[in-house]
């Protein structure tokens, strides 16, 4: 399967939402939007993503949007983050995804936060070189409850 990032369209934010509301996933990310059912808020928030300094990317498998990677917040605390249609899980996409996108972006150091029973996203970014560089809990919408989060960074 041949994986590659490239500018986000309008027509992709349509199946990000959809991509975004599985039950499952929305479960497993557990720090998502208050509301992910929301269309008007989740396009609000992808006008201010697309419209900032953020790098969005929209990643393809074979030619197919399935799924979003990105690196966004201030200089010095930069993030990532990204989604995987579930369709498409256990393939390597997202590991490949996430490979591209800091391949692309040079600032480092890079961080990234995970649900720490987020096991896939941990390996994901374990796969890619981040390192867990600290603990924290912090409220998890899709859960409705305060779970425990790891930190991880990308050093230079
Ligand atoms: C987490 C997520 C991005 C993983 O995407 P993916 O394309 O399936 O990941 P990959 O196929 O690249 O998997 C990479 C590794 O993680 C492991 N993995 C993936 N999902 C897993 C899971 N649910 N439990 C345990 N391990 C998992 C794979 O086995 C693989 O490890 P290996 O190479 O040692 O075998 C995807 O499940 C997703 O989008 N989840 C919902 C949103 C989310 O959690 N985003 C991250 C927020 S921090």
């Amino acid at each position: 399967m041949e994986v590659a990032l490239r500018e986000v369209h309008d027509s992709d934010l349509p199946v990000f939402f959809r991509q975004m509301n599985d039950p499952e996933a929305l479960r497993m990310a557990a720090f998502t939007a208050k509301d992910p059912a929301d269309w008007h808020a989740f396009d609000a928030l992808w006008k201010r993503i697309r419209s900032s300094d953020a790098v969005a990317r929209t990643v393809l498998a074979d030619g197919d949007v399935v799924g979003s990677a990105a690196v966004y917040g201030e200089p010095g605390e930069r993030e990532v983050t990204y989604w995987i249609d579930r369709a498409y899980w256990g393939q390597g996409i997202a590991t490949a995804a996430l490979r591209d996108l800091v391949a692309e972006v040079p600032e480092r150091p890079l961080y990234a936060r995970a649900a720490a029973d987020n096991e896939g996203s941990l390996r994901v970014l374990e796969k890619c070189g981040f390192r867990a560089s600290e603990r924290a809990r912090g409220y998890a919408q899709a859960r409705g409850e305060e779970i425990d989060e790891v930190v991880l960074t990308l050093e230079g």
